[in-house]
């Protein structure tokens, strides 16, 4: 359904992989909505060609950058002005990788050259975008920044690995910056923190499938999907939510704020009668 909340907004999507990608049903829910962006990958992510079919579909024109680079995050933000014909009302950033998670180091045992590399992707890369688009006065009063997350920041999950502390990092960043963007020109700064997700990185986590049906058990909503998330985040561009700031916003099916569900109490023991003989 379109109700054109983003009729004439502008804004940079980062993220975009395959069908899978969350940024990629952000994307198509934006288009829905009555929005114009850019789309951006890391150029070796763009090699892989898929994200061709949803500039088609989305009428995107698509500019590769790698968010730990400040020249291409520069190059990244004029054009995108320059193509969309003003200034940018939204960003989202979906973006995480890990090559300790990736190249199963366990988190005891870190690579802290894997760790650091991982950081800069995954969080600091977040304090680079905004950086960038504050200097180069890219983005309209009321703009809304967004960025991904997951409930590792605040509670163990192992498996999860040094992403939980990427995690961690880019919440605190979403804060620290959002107070300034905010002072300064009315700009919104949240971080989503969603179900897990059959997507290319999700799946990349050890355990994944386990995470994903335990999640899924525990919540009384039962996971968040990829589209819905998508929604979330429209709402989150809109004028709907134009005093939201600084917020991590869980978007779990209630799985944040369950302690156990009677799923997972069940399936720890079979009944009373066994387990009183
Ligand atoms: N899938 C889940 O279970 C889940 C849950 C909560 C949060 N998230 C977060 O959602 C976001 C999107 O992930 P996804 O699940 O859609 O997976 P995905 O693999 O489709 O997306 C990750 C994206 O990061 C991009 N990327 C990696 N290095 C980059 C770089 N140097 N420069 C620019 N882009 C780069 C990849 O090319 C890819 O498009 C991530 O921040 C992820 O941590 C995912």
């Amino acid at each position: 359904m379109s109700n054109n909340l983003l009729a004439g907004k502008r804004g940079i999507i980062f993220g975009a992989l395959d069908e899978n990608s969350i940024a990629w049903k952000v994307a198509l829910e934006a288009k829905k909505q009555g929005a114009s962006f850019t789309l951006t990958n890391a150029p070796v992510a763009l090699r892989l060609g898929a994200i061709k079919k949803l500039g088609e579909e989305c009428n995107a024109t698509i500019i590769p950058a790698d968010a730990t680079n400040m020249e291409d995050l520069e190059k990244l933000m004029t054009q995108s002005v320059e193509i969309l014909g003003g200034k940018i009302d939204f960003i989202l950033h979906s973006i995480g990788m890990s090559i300790n998670v990736r190249k199963s180091f366990p988190y005891t045992e870190l690579s802290h050259d894997n760790f650091l590399k991982a950081m800069d992707i995954s969080a600091l890369s977040f304090h680079r975008v905004m950086q960038v688009a504050r200097k180069l006065d890219a983005l309209n009063e009321h703009a809304s920044v967004l960025a991904l997350s997951y409930i590792a920041a605040q509670r163990a999950f192992p498996g999860y690995n040094d992403m939980a502390d990427n995690k961690a990092a880019l919440e605190s960043i979403a804060r620290s910056f959002g107070y300034y963007l905010g002072k300064e020109k009315k700009i919104r700064v949240n971080t989503i923190s969603q179900s897990p997700t059959m997507t290319t990185a999700g799946s990349g986590i050890k355990g994944f499938d386990k995470f994903f049906i335990y999640a899924d058990k525990v919540s009384p909503l039962g996971n968040a999907s990829a589209e819905d998330c998508a929604n979330y985040c429209v709402m989150m561009f809109s004028d709907f939510t134009r005093m939201v700031t600084m917020q991590n916003l869980f978007h779990d099916g209630g799985f944040s704020y369950t302690g156990v569900s009677e799923e997972i109490l069940n399936s720890l023991v079979a009944d009373d009668d066994s387990a009183s003989a």
